[in-house]
């Protein structure tokens, strides 16, 4: 391991997509708790859907697990019925926002283009963006897998200012892999993890050694280890597996 690959802290995210009411969202975060507690060198990050995250901000606070929400929209305010502003977000205390997941640009049609503007809106607000980016099967089928995701980092990354590369998580989601308990070999995503840091390397020469990017697909406590040994896999982004406390605890704690 190099120095800069030991300066990334690994982030371990869990991702509950449109589940958990607000008392089942509470009774998670009093269960994790206790389990990890006093876990040190990683950050631990629960986005729980938007209903959820005041009462969720409240049960983490004063522990060291950040708040992050699942979407923003790129606007401060206005007639976007159904949307949430950046600082609704801060209000509530999120850390991190996720932009750009493949079931948002799957399901409602969101371009690489709408992604950037909400990475940008983040960073205006100091609120961390964990960009997604992944292929699909038949894009992985067809050998686009590197130039689709060359792309959609190209295009999300596009209003992130020169100097700021830095403050960004990057979350590697095939498409393949996400709900299918299909995972990526290790080898499989550090090879692209490997190319997603050289396209970082192009855009943000002082800082893509320094960004952390994430594995995200079927992540479950038993092949955690395995993709976090590989060079450039600095965290994972967990759907199903992160549901349960004592799975995603085990998953934050995968070094113990
Ligand atoms: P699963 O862990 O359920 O495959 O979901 C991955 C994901 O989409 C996280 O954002």
């Amino acid at each position: 391991m190099t120095t800069s690959e030991n300066a990334r802290k690994p982030i371990l995210a869990a991702n509950w997509k449109m589940h958990k009411t607000v008392q089942e969202s509470v009774d998670f975060v009093t269960a994790l708790l206790p389990l990890v507690e006093g876990a040190q060198g990683v950050d631990i990050v629960i986005a729980p859907p938007f209903t959820a995250l005041e009462r969720v901000g409240t049960a983490l606070a004063g522990s060291a697990v950040q708040l992050a929400a699942q979407n923003v929209n790129p606007e401060e305010k206005g007639a976007f019925t159904g949307e949430v502003a950046p600082s609704m977000l801060e209000d509530v205390g999120c850390r991190l926002a996720i932009v750009g997941h493949s079931e948002r640009r799957a399901l409602f049609g969101e371009s690489s283009e709408f992604v950037a503007r909400k990475t940008a809106a983040l960073l205006e607000r100091s609120i961390q963006a964990i960009v997604c980016v992944g292929e699909t099967l038949a894009e992985r089928e067809a050998d686009r897998a590197f130039s689709v995701i060359e792309e959609q980092l190209k295009g999300s990354l596009a209003l992130v200012p020169d100097d700021r590369g830095g403050e960004l998580v990057i979350a590697y989601e095939p498409v393949w892999a996400i709900g299918t308990g299909k995972t990526a070999t290790p080898d499989m995503a550090q090879e692209m993890h490997a190319f997603i840091r050289a396209q970082l390397g192009k855009r943000f020469p002082s800082d893509a050694d320094s960004i952390r990017i994430q594995y995200g697909g079927s992540v479950k406590p038993d092949n955690v280890r395995d993709l976090m040994s590989r060079a450039d896999i600095d965290g994972a982004l967990v759907g199903g597996a992160s549901l349960d406390p004592q799975s995603f605890a085990q998953i934050a704690l995968f070094e113990a």
